[in-house]
């Protein structure tokens, strides 16, 4: 009897928070994952955790993505692994609140490395192999945040629009491939992502201004089987971000000053 093929799930940040949830719920769709993140020991426990919930196969790939040449070098693993990627989730992604000329260079390299360098040539790679193959999902994580460029976010807002118009851009050009391309667009999420502490983020939940990893991850993957062009979540935003645009600037610094207080 001829053996079902491995459909393999790549995702990179997905060590914790809205990757973990995301890696979660392909593992319950029957995939086999491949889960990246630099900290070893953070892919370790994930794996663990996914293999005894029942997830097929997990392997993972301890790599920086913000290094120079890591999307060819991560691309190339699979390969050599023998790794046929069906979905690719590009979610690793660090937050930057900070004023860029208060920002260390070596920061603004990584959060451009990372959300735009690696997400558009990891999306080149593996898109063209779907292409190919008439079928696969691309998800990419972008933000609310990329609707809001405001003082402290001049680096992390951009890099997440252009996460959002790259990928609205690439659905265009997969059009008719059978390969769909989504992108997600969260507003604030109660992870680890912001330096909250875990009160803080359940405050945060408790209140209804954070949402939950396990939402989102099960939003966003609905949302890309059924080729959706973008997931928005978190309505409450949609309100909020013309009115913080429009707030004078005394007010906005002052809130600035007071959410950088609840971070670790
Ligand atoms: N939390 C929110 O409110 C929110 C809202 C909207 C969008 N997002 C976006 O959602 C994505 C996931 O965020 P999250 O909230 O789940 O954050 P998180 O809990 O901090 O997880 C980030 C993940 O990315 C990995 N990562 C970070 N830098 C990396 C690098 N250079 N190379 C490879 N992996 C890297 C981390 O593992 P290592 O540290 O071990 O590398 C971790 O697995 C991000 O793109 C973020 O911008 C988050």
């Amino acid at each position: 009897m001829e053996q079902e093929k491995k459909q393999w799930a790549l995702l990179t940040g997905a060590s914790r928070g809205i990757g973990l949830e995301l890696a979660r719920g392909l593992a319950a769709r029957g995939y086999c994952l491949a889960l990246v993140a630099r900290g070893e020991e953070g892919l370790l426990t994930a794996r663990e955790r996914l293999l005894s919930e029942g997830a097929p196969e997990v392997v993972t790939i301890a790599l920086d993505l913000a290094e120079s040449g890591a999307p060819q070098r991560l691309y190339e693993e699979c390969v050599g692994r023998g790794l046929e990627v069906e979905v690719l989730v590009n979610n690793a992604g660090v937050f930057a609140y900070c004023d860029l000329c208060d920002m260390e260079p070596e920061r603004v390299e990584q959060v451009l490395a990372l959300h735009v360098e690696a997400t558009t040539h990891l999306c080149r790679l593996f898109a063209r192999d779907m292409r190919s193959r008439g079928r696969g999902h691309i998800l990419n994580m972008s933000s609310y945040a990329s609707w809001l460029p405001l003082g402290g976010l001049s680096l992390y807002a951009p890099t997440k629009a252009y996460v959002r118009e790259f990928s609205y851009a690439l659905r265009e050009e997969m059009r008719g491939c059978g390969v769909s391309v989504t992108v997600a667009v969260p507003a604030g999420v109660a992870t680890d992502l912001y330096g909250l502490s875990a009160d803080y983020q359940r405050l945060g939940v408790r209140l209804g201004v954070l949402l939950t990893p396990e939402k989102v991850a099960r939003k966003c993957l609905s949302g890309m089987f059924a080729d959706r062009r973008r997931v928005a979540l978190g309505w409450g935003y949609r309100v909020l971000i013309p009115l913080l645009r429009h707030l004078p600037r005394g007010v906005k610094k002052l809130i600035k000053q007071k959410t950088l207080v609840f971070q670790k």
